[in-house]
């Protein structure tokens, strides 16, 4: 017993001051995620009229909620509305501010720590500029990869994006079931060093994205070897 106290404390001491390193940490990697509306809409009760790929949100690879105290306020980001309502829509609600505040809270005021990113308009700012800067959309068009009735490899999407940023991506993918023919495409996810140039998704990944991410939403990482359907509005 003696000796299982003084353990026990150092254990305790131990994977507290872990957890105050890891919410005081700086982050490494910031995640630009994209998501496909078509697919959230068949996972959420939404109706997509829009086909392009619209933000998600721009997560940085550690902490989640950060200063809870930090309140989103839509005056500070006025300028950038008109762009963020199209760039940047809440699916779910189209005329509600609820998904960027959301955002805000859950990985802005963590973003915030870096003085790049450290208010409001700098942080919705600089993830619309990455996000025109990727032109993930067009990308994809241009080199054929568009929505369609006919299925893509698993690799056709992948070497697209490979072949023009230089960095992996991370793809992620709805499995509608276990037996299902296809995966159907969802999001994908380019990452940034802290000075916002590309980044292999896989680099780093302290925490990954596990707390920044969405196992509840799901996406998980496509199959290789499952055909992709990338879904057109209906
Ligand atoms: C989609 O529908 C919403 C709500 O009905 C509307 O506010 C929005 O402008 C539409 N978007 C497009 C691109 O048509
Ligand atoms: C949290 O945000 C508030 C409001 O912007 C700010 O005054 C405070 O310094 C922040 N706290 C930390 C720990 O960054
Ligand atoms: C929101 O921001 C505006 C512009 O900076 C400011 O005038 C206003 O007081 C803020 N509102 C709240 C509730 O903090």
């Amino acid at each position: 017993m003696r000796l299982c106290s003084p353990l026990l404390l150092c254990l305790a001491a131990a994977l507290s001051s872990a957890f105050v390193i890891s919410s005081t940490q700086m982050w490494t990697k910031l995640i630009l995620t994209h998501h496909w509306p078509s697919t959230f809409c068949v996972m959420e009760p939404c109706h997509p009229n829009i086909s392009y790929w619209t933000l998600h949100g721009l997560w940085p690879d550690k902490g989640v909620e950060c200063n809870s105290s930090w309140h989103f306020n839509s005056s500070q980001i006025e300028d950038l509305l008109p762009d963020m309502e199209k760039s940047w829509p809440d699916l779910l609600h189209p005329s509600s501010t609820g998904f960027w505040k959301y955002e805000w809270h859950k990985h802005g005021t963590c973003a915030a720590k870096a003085a790049s990113l450290d208010s409001q308009h700098k942080y919705f700012s600089k993830a619309l500029e990455l996000y025109h800067k990727v032109d993930l959309d067009s990308i994809l068009k241009k080199f054929d990869i568009t929505p369609s009735d006919k299925y893509y490899t698993f690799s056709q999407i992948e070497g697209v994006i490979e072949n023009f940023y230089r960095v992996k991506p991370k793809i992620q993918c709805v499995h509608p079931s276990k037996n299902a023919d296809a995966q159907i495409l969802g999001q994908i996810e380019i990452c940034f060093n802290p000075d916002f140039t590309l980044l292999d998704c896989d680099k780093h990944g302290y925490w990954d994205n596990r707390m920044a991410g969405d196992k509840a939403s799901g996406f998980s990482v496509c199959d290789h070897d499952t055909p992709v359907y990338y879904p057109p509005l209906q």
